[in-house]
């Protein structure tokens, strides 16, 4: 056992949403998720329209990411779970660790069957109230690509602030897109209802 606090694996429970470990039943879903073109598109994933998704189908390398999410001593991946049907709609990720700033990354993804229906803020008030109330830490950071308005929209009703730009970071077929780096605070973060 790691003395880490990213070592514990919790289960965060909100009015739509529960956050929790993965399980075998989460994979499908996942794939499904994963392979869902907005997401690939949204999350940087792929470059062109043209292009597949890097997990097209369950396979070992699938099963042996999620397999070994739970396990992870210095990152916290856990299930977005729709409450309303006990279904695995996608995953939040605090990652890239840095414990001497007391910092780390945030990402979250949905699919199709889950946007839309105020899932993904509550996912995103959740693991924020538990990063800067139980893990204690400092500063969240995200990037977001400036065609991704909702989740930008997400992440300020969440307590994000935008501190800067990345000009032209992607190349999405022939378009140039800037990423938006946010982060929140904890002097600063106030929980929002
Ligand atoms: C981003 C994501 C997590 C948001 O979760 P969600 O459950 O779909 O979002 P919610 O329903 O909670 O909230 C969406 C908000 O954005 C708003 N919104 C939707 N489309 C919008 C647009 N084009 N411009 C501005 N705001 C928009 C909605 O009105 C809502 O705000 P409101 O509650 O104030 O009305 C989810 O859509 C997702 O995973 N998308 C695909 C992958 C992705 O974008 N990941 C993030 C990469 S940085």
């Amino acid at each position: 056992m790691s003395g880490s606090p990213f070592a514990a694996k919790p289960t965060l429970i909100g009015p739509k949403v529960s956050l929790r470990p993965f399980r075998t039943e989460d994979l499908e879903p996942m794939a499904a998720a994963l392979a869902d073109p907005e997401v690939l598109r949204l999350t940087g994933s792929i470059h062109s329209s043209a292009d597949g998704s890097p997990w097209p189908q369950i396979d070992d390398r699938m099963r042996s990411w999620y397999g070994s999410r739970n396990d992870q001593p210095d990152r916290l991946d856990l299930a977005i779970v729709d409450n309303a049907t006990g279904r695995c709609v996608g995953e939040v990720v605090l990652n890239e660790w840095e414990p001497a700033n007391e910092a780390c990354n945030f990402r979250i993804l949905i699919g199709p069957d889950g946007r839309g229906r105020g899932l993904g803020t509550e996912a995103t008030k959740l693991i924020l109230r538990y990063a800067f109330t139980t893990l204690g830490l400092h500063r969240v950071g995200l990037e977001v690509f400036a065609f991704n308005p909702r989740a930008q929209r997400v992440y300020e009703k969440a307590g994000f602030k935008v501190e800067g730009v990345k000009r032209d970071a992607l190349k999405f077929d022939d378009q140039r897109v800037d990423s938006i780096v946010m982060s929140a605070l904890s002097p600063e973060w106030t929980e929002v209802a």
